[in-house]
């Protein structure tokens, strides 16, 4: 019979993370210095499964997770994120008011339905749109037109948005109203994407769809290309992540926020959580950078008296005492990771934080006995790394790979004709600036003696997350075929481990060839 099982040749070798890691407990060890082991496997990478379960009330159909950053994640993040079956954690460097909506744009977000279309006025010049579509690098050239108080005026098509008629006025190329296609609001019915499909069907050639209220204001725009591509997605293997009233999911972040006498401001905190949870927010995140702390076991004990059933992330720890202490308040998931992000400088800065394959390994043994999950959170720039940290943890949280994306907040700029997106760590100077410098336990307009924990950088401009997160998913499901596991719970036990030399390092990437084409 064909040897299936493990070999005793392999033992010494390969071993599982209980042998391996104390086995290496001098040295805190990363994503690099190690390698996975296959396994006999019967798995066909694309029939392996994702979903994991962070809480009793909190399930994704794919292990990752966007940074509560500034640069990473707001609804637009939590949006793609969602609908690829993953979770956005939105930030909290901005007024509470603007997270409330933030929140409420994920929980109302009709897929398919463009809810806050760019639109024109009538009294612009053709000249204007072109340049707007310069600055904001729009894709797309067709726009509704709209007056002072929102009611629909036209469409303007992008056959006419040409620098030929840019002395023209929208008003005098617009296609009038009475030629517009528009449905009413309120006759999408429970299945906008299906209604839109069978209008775009019934009604050849016309490729946008406007929806408006009962007097005329617009409220949204439906393209035939998003209907045919939502109608592909169906087929999809990974659903999006959905609560049980059919809306997307969506986490928002907070702070330990503190009153003027520097005490725990309870009662904002609290109102705050309560308007996040009627606008159907599904889990908070505690978010500081030491979360083995008084400031966030209050915090999410205050939280976890009020609200018994809301998931609650709290973080970031690399101690098994700093999940205990924060499973004890009340928290279900842990976050894990101090100084490994790409923006992050505190291991330079401070002197501390633990390499996030040995901290995640030293976190998931008190997890597991604390009946918490932990999220590997910082550090990870491919999906081999998230395969590795996902033999320890039950997700992973990335701001790097998303901050160059369409959908992360902020601008896309060119520099020598190639095109970046801010990316700034929450412990950078101007992050603390705009509010985050409670995570790193400072004063939000810090004294010249306050050091940064993070840099200001840029990220390359990466297209969608849809794109993004195919690759990703790809890299975690060819892992799972590797080590013979069909879903993540197999997964974790199954998982055997090498350190890696110098040179393994270097064997593993491209070497000795000029590369052409990158793997992505
Ligand atoms: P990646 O590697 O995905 O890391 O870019 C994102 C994670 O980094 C953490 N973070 C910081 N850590 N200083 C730090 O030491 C900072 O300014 C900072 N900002 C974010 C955070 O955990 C995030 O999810």
């Amino acid at each position: 019979m064909a040897a299936t099982r493990n070999s005793t040749f392999d033992d010494p070798f390969y071993q599982p993370a209980d042998e391996f890691f104390p086995a290496n407990n001098k040295i805190g060890l990363t994503f690099d210095d190690i390698t996975l082991a296959t396994l006999y496997s019967e798995i066909l990478p694309r029939d392996t499964q994702l979903d994991t379960q962070l809480a009793e009330n909190l399930h994704l159909h794919i292990p990752v997770i966007s940074a509560d950053m500034d640069t990473v994640t707001e609804s637009r993040m939590a949006i793609a994120m969602a609908l690829n079956g993953g979770l956005g954690l939105i930030h909290y460097n901005m007024p509470e008011r603007q997270q409330l909506s933030e929140v409420s744009r994920v929980k109302n977000h009709v897929h398919g339905l463009i809810q806050e279309p760019i639109k024109v006025s009538p009294e612009q010049f053709i000249a204007d749109v072109l340049a707007l579509i310069e600055q904001k690098k729009f894709g797309f050239s067709t726009f509704p037109v709209v007056d002072g108080k929102g009611k629909l005026v036209g469409l303007l098509s992008g056959h006419v948005v040409k620098p030929r008629y840019a002395g023209k006025k929208v008003s005098e190329a617009l296609t009038p109203r009475t030629q517009v296609h528009t449905i009413k609001k309120k006759e999408l019915g429970r299945d906008p994407i299906a209604r839109a499909d069978k209008f775009f069907t019934e009604h050849i050639g016309i490729h946008k769809l406007l929806v408006v209220d009962d007097d005329d204001h617009l409220h949204g725009l439906i393209t035939m290309s998003d209907v045919e591509r939502i109608t592909q997605e169906r087929k999809a293997q990974f659903k999006p992540a959905r609560d049980a009233h059919f809306h997307l999911i969506c986490g928002a972040a907070l702070s330990t926020t503190r009153n003027a006498f520097g005490e725990l401001d309870r009662e904002r905190i609290l109102n705050h959580v309560g308007a996040l949870v009627e606008r159907g927010v599904n889990v908070v995140a505690v978010s500081t950078a030491h979360g083995h702390s008084k400031g966030v076991g209050d915090t999410v004990k205050v939280l976890r008296d009020a609200f018994p059933k809301l998931p609650i992330i709290a973080g970031n720890v690399t101690s098994a005492a700093g999940v205990e202490y924060l499973a004890d308040c009340g928290a279900n998931a842990i976050k894990v990771g101090q100084g490994p992000g790409s923006i992050c400088t505190t291991r330079i800065v401070a002197g501390v934080g633990i390499p996030q394959m040995t901290a995640l390994y030293v976190c998931s043994r008190a997890a597991a006995k604390k009946k918490v999950t932990i999220l590997a959170d910082g550090g990870i720039t491919k999906s081999g790394d998230i395969v590795k940290a996902l033999t320890l943890s039950q997700a992973v949280i990335c701001g790097g790979i998303f901050a160059g994306c369409n959908e992360a907040p902020g601008e896309v700029v060119e520099i020598s004709g190639k095109l970046y997106k801010q990316y700034r760590g929450m412990g950078s100077l101007a992050a603390m600036r705009a509010g985050s410098a409670a995570r790193y336990g400072h004063e939000k307009n810090p004294a010249q003696k306050v050091a940064p924990e993070g840099v200001e950088a840029l990220k390359e401009a990466c297209g969608s997350v849809d794109r993004v997160l195919a690759q990703l998913i790809g890299g975690i499901q060819s892992g799972m075929g590797y080590l013979g596991s069909a879903n993540l719970e197999q997964f974790l036990q199954k998982a055997r481990y090498i350190r890696v030399s110098p040179a393994g390092q270097r064997e593993a990437a491209p070497h000795d060839v000029v590369e052409l084409k990158t793997g992505n």
